[in-house]
């Protein structure tokens, strides 16, 4: 792809990634991916970088740049291994939720360490029956004096267990319904905060996702996001509206690193074609053959031009997206879902789609383009499954119209 058009900080940063994630993700990869390795290497080069926290201001120790470069590194990183892209952007889906809505104290105290990289951060949103339908979360949060007191479970907890900070969502009014709902930031270790379960996955093995239990974990008042009540709701729909071109650059990097892997192996590995042909009873017969790339047929050719036009697409309305974040736009909700929507179903297709290319090979346990696809799957349907993402284009599609 021409990246032109990024700025030389842009590109350095593309570079360093790069550079990193040949040291640390291609020669590990297949490993962690089959034992369900947390990915520690790759994410210490990081930290040692400065590069954990690139969207948070300098204010608060970290480069002061914006979703764009959150999903450049993300998208690189995902080229190589879509767990780890997802390790990385989690950190961003955590800490939204404290930009967005936190007090001044509360930014000043918990996302310099964030920044810097020393603490991981990680969202808690959705629950066992509460995944879609976020607002019907049943975990509470009582308040008893100057405390409030958590009960519930949450479930599908991205970077759970390998995180230091978690952002908690839980009803202080359950009469309220989604109005009731409020957020919490607890730390690992924290009495009757326990994290639980871990998931065996299908994809991003590398990255765990467990369950967490508060069975009475008593937090101080100081720990209520925005110190109000009830305003929990809008900000994880606003976090998520910023989180999810994060999603979609993973899936762009998935999508990317198997169509450049499969272009390599079309050009290096031959086939046999037909060199001429006899025409009798209305039919072609080969009577000759020759070796040639298999990216000399047309047809393979065709298809990798289709798929290559699918990814370009996508990574422009993804990086329009983020640059709309960036810049401030109003109502960000409708292109974070399209650019979520549409790069990972392309990834999906491109990655499905390589397989095929790759021949019973790519269908192998332990080879790359296997892997890309499992990890691709899980792209359609985290933070928030694509069926929730054409709601919301269809709501404010319909609400501009009523407007
Ligand atoms: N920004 C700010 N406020 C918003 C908003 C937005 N984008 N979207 C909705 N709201 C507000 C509305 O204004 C409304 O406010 P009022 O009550 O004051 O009027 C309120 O929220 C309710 O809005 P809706 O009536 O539209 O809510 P809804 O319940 O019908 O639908 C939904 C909302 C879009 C379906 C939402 O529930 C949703 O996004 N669900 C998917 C959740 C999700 O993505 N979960 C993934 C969690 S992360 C994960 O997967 C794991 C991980 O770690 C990676």
């Amino acid at each position: 792809m021409n990246q032109e058009f990024l700025t030389p900080k842009q590109q350095e940063l593309i570079q360093k990634v790069r550079e990193l994630s040949k040291t640390y993700i291609l020669p590990n990869a297949a490993k962690w991916d089959r034992d369900q390795i947390y990915p520690w290497e790759i994410v210490q080069a990081l930290q040692a970088e400065k590069l954990m926290g690139v969207w948070i201001p300098e204010k608060y120790g970290g480069l002061g740049l914006g979703v764009f470069e959150l999903c450049l590194l993300v998208e690189e990183l995902s080229r190589h291994c879509g767990g780890v892209g997802v390790a990385y952007a989690v950190n961003a889906l955590g800490s939204f939720p404290i930009l967005l809505g936190g007090t001044e104290e509360q930014k000043q105290e918990w996302l310099p360490p964030i920044a810097r990289g020393e603490k991981l951060i990680s969202f808690g949103l959705s629950e066992k029956i509460s995944g879609s339908d976020a607002g019907s979360m049943i975990t509470k949060a009582i308040k008893e004096g100057d405390e409030y007191v958590l009960y519930g479970e949450k479930k599908w907890n991205t970077n759970g267990g390998a995180a230091t900070i978690y952002t908690i969502y839980a009803t202080t009014d359950p009469n309220r319904g989604h109005r009731g709902v409020s957020a919490f930031l607890l730390e690992k270790g924290h009495p009757n905060f326990e994290i639980g379960y871990m998931e065996d996955k299908m994809g991003i093995r590398t990255v765990s996702v467990h369950e967490l239990y508060l069975n009475g974990a008593r937090v101080p008042a100081d720990r209520l996001l925005g110190g109000k009540e009830g305003t929990g709701f809008a900000n994880a729909m606003m976090t998520l509206d910023r989180a999810r071109p994060g999603v979609a650059a993973q899936a762009l990097g998935l999508a990317q690193g198997a169509l450049d892997l499969t272009i390599e192996y079309l050009t290096k590995h031959s086939g046999e074609f037909p060199k001429s042909y006899t025409y009798e009873d209305g039919q072609f017969f080969p009577d000759e053959w020759e070796s040639a790339p298999k990216s000399s047929e047309q047809a393979i050719q065709f298809r990798l031009a289709e798929l290559a036009t699918k990814i370009e697409a996508a990574r422009h309305l993804v990086y329009t997206a983020a640059k709309l974040i960036d810049a401030g736009a109003k109502n960000i909700s409708q292109i974070s879902a399209m650019c979520k929507l549409f790069a990972t179903d392309t990834a999906m297709e491109v990655t499905s789609e390589c397989m095929s290319l790759w021949g019973i090979e790519g269908c192998l346990r332990d080879h790359p383009i296997e892997k890309y696809y499992r990890d691709a799957k899980i792209t359609q349907i985290y933070e928030g499954t694509n069926q929730i993402q054409r709601l919301v284009i269809a709501r404010n599609l319909l609400r501009s119209f009523s407007a």
